[in-house]
Formats: structure tokens, C-alpha cells, sequence
């Protein structure tokens, strides 16, 4: 069983490479599942239910969140009826929308779970233990459970990783926009990337126009960060092989397309 997930979208660029390439890697890694974080897909900033939609019908089965999930208020019409939304499931009791999507595959039950971070990130409910709560759920259901666990700092995604190590399919991580190259399989069998990273605009920083951003740094004020309009464009996932069985990882692949990291199919 093989699962495919496409790190943060950025913008528009980041929808032109979803479009142009899910159906490539859908050839060549044959994915049953596709999952797409789409926290910025929309501006950079948020999802519509417009963005959403497209992404299922470009062959994604489930949509991830992040902490911008609130940024386009579009999203509070629809996504306590978007089906396979998934924002992270630490929000306080009330928020809108779930934390864990059941996707059916034949005589199969995969659950895909969306956790963020605490650390330099907005307080949330304790990650840890939300995940004891849902996973606890899940396995009584299925062995196919997927966390994208949305988080800035590299330690508390490994934390993460090891502490749902035997318990899940797979850990990895979203937010930074800037994949890390330590894909792995834990002990206990669940697959682990700390970062997928992004899919946007490649000659920006994080998605979003470098100039912007330098300014930022250079002066200390507030700027306005913008997607770039025309340019080159990048897209980063991980493919994930799973036992038929046990649900565990047997392979887990980083995934980088751009200039200097072509696709080959
Ligand atoms: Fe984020």
C-alpha cells in the first residue's frame, strides 16, 4: 500500500506544481493515497473551498492543516462540511472542523491525523496527548494511520517521531517549508521525516518574494510577504511504501522536484 504526501503548497505557484505533477508521481509511484498540506495554498495565506476541491479532483484523497488554517475566513463556511479536511486536532475543544479523517480503500480504513507544534508556535492542547487519544481510536479501527505533524523545531518532530514509534504508520513533519534529508524507519516501524518541505515558488524564501523578507530582517519592520507571480517553481513529498499487514513503513522516499533536482519518471 503505497501513500503519497505533497508538503506545503504555497500559493499559486505551489497549485501550478500540483497540477503538472500529481498526475506524474501518481504514474511512478502509484500511490493509493494522496495527501496535500494546504494551509497556504491560498495567497500563501489559508485555503478556499474553491483550492480544496481542486485538490481532490487532481486525485488528492485528503487535505492537511497548519497553523494558518484560519488565515482565509472563507474556511469557517465550509470546512465543518469538507469532508477530508483535516486542521490540527490540538485546536481547544469547539474549534471547527476535525483532527482525524477516516479515508476508505476497498475492504481498508486509513486515518490520517494533523497535529502542530508548540514550541515557538501559538499554544495549542498538548500534541502528545491528543495523539494518545486519537491513535488509541484509530488502531481499535486500523492498523493505517498517517500523522502530519505541523511544527517548527526539528526536536519536538523527533520527539514526536519516537514517542508514536510502534503505534503509527507514519510521522512526518510540515511548517518549516524546508525539507530535511533524515527519512528513516523507527525501530517499532513507523516511517519518519522530520520535514517534507514546500511546494511553491523555488527562488523566494519559504515561498514567498525574497525581497519582502530581506527587508524584514534588514530593518526590523513589519512587511507585507507576497507569492510570486512568474518564476521558477518547486515541489517536495515523501512516498511511503506500507505493509498490507501491519500497517508499518517498509520504505519511506523523499520526493524534491526543481531545476537543480529534476523529475525523473
Ligand atoms: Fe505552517
Amino acid at each position: 500500500m503505497n501513500l503519497l504526501f505533497i508538503g506545503d503548497v504555497v500559493g499559486s505557484p505551489g497549485r501550478e506544481m500540483i497540477k503538472e505533477y500529481v498526475p506524474k508521481l501518481k504514474e511512478k509511484f502509484r500511490p493509493q493515497i494522496t495527501i496535500i498540506n494546504g494551509e497556504n495554498a491560498a495567497g500563501g495565506k489559508g485555503i478556499t473551498e474553491k483550492i480544496y476541491r481542486e485538490f481532490l479532483e487532481t486525485g488528492a484523497q485528503a487535505i492537511t492543516l497548519g497553523n494558518h488554517a484560519w488565515d482565509n475566513r472563507e474556511v469557517f463556511e465550509f470546512i465543518d462540511d469538507a469532508k477530508y479536511l483535516v486542521r490540527p486536532a490540538n485546536f481547544p475543544e469547539g474549534a471547527p472542523g476535525k483532527g482525524i479523517v477516516y479515508l476508505k480503500l476497498n475492504e481498508l480504513e486509513v486515518a490520517i491525523i494533523n497535529l502542530q507544534g508548540r514550541t515557538f508556535m501559538n499554544p495549542l492542547d498538548c500534541p502528545f496527548k491528543k495523539a494518545d487519544e486519537l491513535i488509541e481510536a484509530a488502531r481499535a479501527r486500523t492498523p493505517f494511520i498517517f500523522v502530519d505533524f505541523h511544527a517548527e523545531v526539528t526536536s519536538e518532530k523527533q520527539a514526536m517521531g519516537w514517542y508514536l514509534d510502534g503505534r503509527v504508520s507514519a510521522v512526518v513533519g510540515t511548517h518549516t517549508h524546508v525539507q530535511t534529508a533524515d527519512n528513516r524507519i523507527l525501530p517499532g516501524g513507523t516511517g519518519y521525516l522530520s520535514d517534507v518541505g514546500m511546494t511553491g515558488a523555488y527562488d523566494g524564501i519559504l515561498g514567498v518574494e525574497k525581497e519582502a523578507v530581506l527587508k524584514r530582517f534588514l530593518t526590523s519592520l513589519p512587511v507585507r510577504f507576497e507569492v510570486p507571480t512568474s518564476g521558477r517553481n518547486q515541489l517536495s513529498a515523501v512516498s511511503i511504501e506500507l505493509d498490507r499487514k501491519t500497517g508499518f513503513t517498509k520504505k519511506i522516499e523523499r520526493i524534491l522536484i526543481s531545476d537543480d533536482h529534476p523529475f525523473y519518471s
